[in-house]
């Protein structure tokens, strides 16, 4: 078969594009490894920017997230014992945050695009990119009933993930550069049936590690604590649990709620950036491209603004034949790229505990939080970015 875009990868990155492109008279074929109820029960991060939800609505995929979206104006930052308000709507003209989880902007995405006769092939494998440092590059795969297929388009996208196999279509090292970092901490996350412990999201730095409320809905919420990256679940009860996150947050105008806790997991911290994000007619969006470590929830925003740059710079190559927009993928979307992973790892550096410190890290931090919570200044650029800036 034949479309304009081949699509590798059904996740934020791949849909969204996918979504995009149909509103610009473009065709594509998404393929995704998992299947559809994988794709939509998979828990990842909450927290939409506002241009991602300007997008969203704009678009046509508002209406649940209109309803069910839970709009934040600020987020705490807590240490000392006390926490210190960012508050979105003065310092930012207005915009906000929106908690609304990853999976159900994916079950949104996956229904408009099937609404709109999308084609989305789950469950495929072996996804093979063909010829494409030539015009007519095509994918080869396995689909879910076993057989093999080829797709033919004038474009691929590579959204495939961290775990991507387009990436390595560019190759290293004569033409890519891979930057890369590791943290030596992970994150312990919840899910629990209990009310919400806050209004609004709390970012602890506390002596014993960091911790995060947040939340989904009024009666589930979302928690994590900082371990190390070679915890284990098992090693962590649910009385542990509690007994931790109360350590770390409760305290002056904070006290965390328990309840049932239904989901445990282990994230790991990672920062990582290919450059260039594209070779020939393979275009990089999202995780395949940068993964960012989940200290202010960037990784699903970046992927969104990444796929609208491009879809822009393909339809520009569709409509008039010029390459321009699409040579310069890359260059107009890399400041965004560099500085989403400054931010994650600004935060990230700022609130969690430093192993081996001696207390001069700690005692740098607490000093490095009260300048930024105390000068509006800091509290503009914290909220700015937080909240996202404009896409391009
Ligand atoms: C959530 C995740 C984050 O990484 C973050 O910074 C804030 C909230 C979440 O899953 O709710």
């Amino acid at each position: 078969s034949r479309t304009q875009v081949g699509i590798v990868g059904g996740g934020p990155a791949g849909l969204m594009l996918s979504h995009l492109l149909h509103l610009k008279g473009i065709d594509s074929v998404v393929l995704e490894c998992r299947t559809r109820a994988e794709v939509e029960g998979t828990i990842r991060a909450g927290v939409l920017e506002q241009n991602t939800v300007d997008l969203m609505v704009e678009t046509g995929l508002g209406d649940r997230l209109t309803r069910e979206g839970l709009e934040h104006h600020g987020i705490e930052l807590r240490f000392g014992g006390r926490g210190h308000r960012i508050a979105f709507d003065e310092l930012t003209d207005g915009r906000a945050v929106t908690v609304y989880p990853q999976h159900e902007v994916l079950k949104d995405l996956i229904a408009r695009r099937l609404a709109d006769g999308g084609d989305i092939r789950f469950g495929v494998s072996d996804a093979k990119v063909h010829d494409h440092e030539s015009d007519r590059p095509s994918i080869t795969f396995v689909d879910s009933d076993g057989n093999d297929q080829k797709l033919e388009c004038a474009l691929v996208a590579g959204c495939d993930g961290s775990r991507t196999q387009t990436r390595k279509l560019i190759p290293e090292p004569s033409i890519r550069t891979d930057h890369f970092r590791q943290y030596p901490f992970a994150w312990f996350g919840i899910l629990a049936e209990a009310p919400p412990s806050s209004e609004e999201l709390i970012y602890a730095n506390h002596e014993r590690g960091f911790a995060l409320i947040s939340t989904r809905t009024p009666e589930v919420q979302r928690h994590y604590l900082q371990v190390d990256p070679d915890d284990s679940v098992d090693n962590w009860s649910d009385d542990r649990i509690w007994d931790e996150l109360h350590m770390r947050v409760d305290g002056e105008g904070a006290e965390i709620k328990d309840g049932r806790i239904f989901q445990k997991s282990i994230l790991q911290f990672r920062s990582f950036v290919c450059e260039p994000m594209q070779h020939g007619n393979l275009y990089l969006a999202g995780d395949a491209a940068h993964t960012v470590p989940p200290t202010g929830a960037k990784g699903m925003n970046l992927a969104i603004a990444d796929v609208y740059a491009l879809a822009k710079a393909m339809d520009s190559f569709f409509t008039s034949s010029d390459r321009k927009m699409l040579d310069g993928y890359t260059e107009t979307v890399l400041p965004r790229v560099w500085r989403t992973q400054h931010f994650s790892w600004w935060m990230s550096s700022m609130l969690h505990r430093l192993p081996d410190d001696s207390g001069f890290g700690h005692r740098r931090q607490l000093a490095e939080l009260d300048m930024v919570t105390r000068s509006v200044a800091g509290r503009t650029l914290i909220a700015e970015n937080y909240v996202g800036t404009p896409l391009i």
